[in-house]
This record gives structure tokens, sequence and C-alpha cells, in this order.
């Protein structure tokens, strides 16, 4: 990357599963307008950054992950998350990609009051079904840690012959899974000069915590000095453990990269505001925030992650929390397959 700060991740090997250009970064510009015009509005498009099954932030972050699962001779990607997961959808593309067998648990995450059967066969396990992912549901409810559902589906492969490549919720408690958005924050930093832009705020939703992990490391020199603050939105509304999952994940990362500067609990910036009232289940005001962007940008966001962190922008800038003028950038992480299992949600639109 031709950028003068040096890359910290440029010595991990990586597996490219991106698109090779950078993500678009566009205005927001109707919205800004329709919010009172006093800061500019942008999204950087990871809902747009592969080609493979709609990709989204998993996508990025597996580029670290895979090279392990490619050298090492495994079979089989292993994974983990709720009936709607995007990251067993974005694992089910990679293997499918790859020439790799895939085996998904698929959790009952949500107390979503849709249709089971139409939510357990429509939007992202719809696909994970066609890209040849074999899938199993169980009934264990929501947790962002390790699971023994997933080290029995690891098992089951051993026993059968095959080696399992293990890849945790979300990727985030992979030992890599921060790099792909220290990557990110480096692409970023790029675009920022070839654009003639600086981007005052840059708003992550957050459930799982490496995405922003990543990005704390990958900001850190800007929000040191000031120039920069991220800010996470959080989706799981279960706070505590995402923001010690993101702090943890954070230092790791800052660690392994070689950053030479220490990750503090203040680094970690999540607003507790929207995730509620529960993960996967949308309040009125993150509706709202999902109709509005969608009517006045044609930008669709979903019910459990962006429409949330959608939903805090919004608010914030109806707020008067950002400074007047400045450039706030909304990170689009992608999840707009599960939209379609909310059907009762959204039957009039
Ligand atoms: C669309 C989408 N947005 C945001 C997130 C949150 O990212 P992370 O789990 O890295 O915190 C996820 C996954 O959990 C996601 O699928």
């Amino acid at each position: 990357m031709a950028s003068e700060t040096p890359s910290l991740v440029a010595k991990f090997p990586r597996t490219q599963l991106l698109y090779p250009q950078a993500t678009p970064i566009h205005p927001l510009k109707r919205l800004s307008e329709h919010l009172g015009g006093k800061v500019n509005l942008w999204a950087k498009r990871e809902d747009t950054n592969s080609g493979l099954a709609f990709g989204g932030n998993k996508t990025r972050k597996l580029e670290y992950l895979i090279p392990e699962a490619l050298e090492g001779g495994y079979t089989h990607l292993v994974s983990i998350g709720g009936i709607q997961s995007n990251q067993t959808r974005q694992v089910a593309a990679v293997a499918a990609h790859l020439g790799l067998k895939c085996l998904l648990v698929q959790e009952n995450w949500v107390n979503h009051t849709e249709d089971p059967e139409t939510y357990n066969s429509t939007g992202n396990i719809q696909l994970s079904r066609i890209l040849g992912a074999e899938i199993r549901l169980s009934s264990d409810g929501f947790d962002i840690g390790i699971r023994r559902s997933w080290e029995e589906a690891m098992k089951d492969v051993e026993v059968a012959g095959g080696k399992p490549f293990p890849i945790p919720a979300g990727c985030s408690e992979h030992p890599k899974g921060g790099l792909g958005f220290v990557r990110f924050a480096e692409e970023v930093r790029q675009q920022e000069k070839e654009m003639g832009v600086t981007f005052d705020y840059v708003l992550v939703c957050a459930v799982t915590g490496s995405t922003h992990a990543g990005m704390i490391v990958g900001f850190k020199e800007e929000t040191d000095s000031g120039v920069k603050k991220v800010i996470g939105i959080d989706a799981s509304a279960k706070p505590h453990q995402t923001r010690e999952q993101i702090l943890r994940i954070a230092k790791n990362t800052a660690e392994l990269v070689g950053l030479g500067k220490e990750i503090k609990g203040e680094d970690v910036v999540l607003d507790e505001r929207f995730g509620g009232p529960e993960y996967g289940i949308p309040s009125e005001g993150t509706l709202e925030a999902i109709r509005l962007c969608a009517r006045t940008e044609g930008m669709l966001t979903d019910p459990v992650y962006e429409g949330k962190s959608m939903q805090g922008m919004i608010e914030m800038v109806r707020q008067g929390d950002f400074k007047e003028g400045s450039n706030v950038l909304y990170v689009h992480l992608g999840g707009v397959p599960a939209v379609s299992s909310y059907k009762n949600t959204f039957k009039d639109g």
C-alpha cells in the first residue's frame, strides 16, 4: 500500500477474497440534508467488498485466517453463528471458492417473532445451503464465546477422517481475527489522501468485537492525536461482554502487529444505546432508521446489525453529537441477506 505510514499487516500472509480494489466510499448526501445538512455523512461499503456471496466484514477478516487453512491441509471449514448468521454464509462461500468442505453450527440466537419456517429457510441460511455447506441447527441461545456444539462438530469431522479448520463466531476469538480491519484502516487512510477528505468520526457496528478492535489498532495514531474518533455501536444488547471482547482483541492484535503502543480501556468507545431490545430484535427506532436510509439513499441495512448502527448515527446527528462541518464515515459491514427472513417485520415495507 502506497502510504507514508508503514503497513502493520503487510508481513502477514493473506489470501485474496475481496475484490482487489479498495471498497467504495461515497457521500450520503440526501440523508445528510434530511438531517439538517450540518455534518457530511459518508458510507464505506464493506457490503460490496467481494464477489463471494455478497461478502461483508467476515470476508475481510477471513483473508488472514485462510492461509493457515490452505497450508495446513485442512479439509473442512467449521464455523458457528445464529440461524441468520452472516459469518457462516461467508464461510460457506469461501469454502466453496477454495474447494473445501464446510460444516456450520447454526444456533437459536434470536427470540424473533417471525414464523420459524421462514426464519429457518430464507436469507443467509438459504444461501449457505445453496453454497453446499452442511448445516446443523442447535437450540442453544445467543453467546459470542466458544461453544460446545462447535467443538463437537469439529470432533465429528475428525472421527470421519477429515481435518477441521475452526473459525470461531465472527472470526473474533481467532488470534488473527483483528488483522482484516487493521488493513481496513490503512485502506481508509489511503482513500483519504486520494479524496482529499479527512474523516473525523468512523462509526462501526460491534457484536463479537474484532471489526471494531482491528479499527482501534489501525486508527490508533489518528485517535491519539485527536484527528479521528472511532465509535462502536453495540448491537449485541450485552455490551459489557462485547466491550471486554473488543478490548482484549484490540490488545492482542496490537501486540501481534507490533503497534508499539498500549491499547487501554478508554480506546474502546462503545455506544450502548441502540442494541436493544435484544440481539436480533430491532426497536422502532432501528426500523425507522432502516427505512429512512433506504428511502433517502437507496442503501439497505438490516435489522440485526447495520440498522442499529445506522440508528446510532442518525440519533447522534439529531442530538448534535458531531461537530458542525465534520465528516462522518459510516462503515457498512453487510448483513442485508438476512432481511428476507424478517418477513413479518417488513410486510408493509
Ligand atoms: C453485518 C454485520 N455487521 C456487524 C457485525 C459485527 O461485527 P463483529 O462481530 O466483528 O463485532 C456482524 C457480525 O457479527 C455482521 O454480520
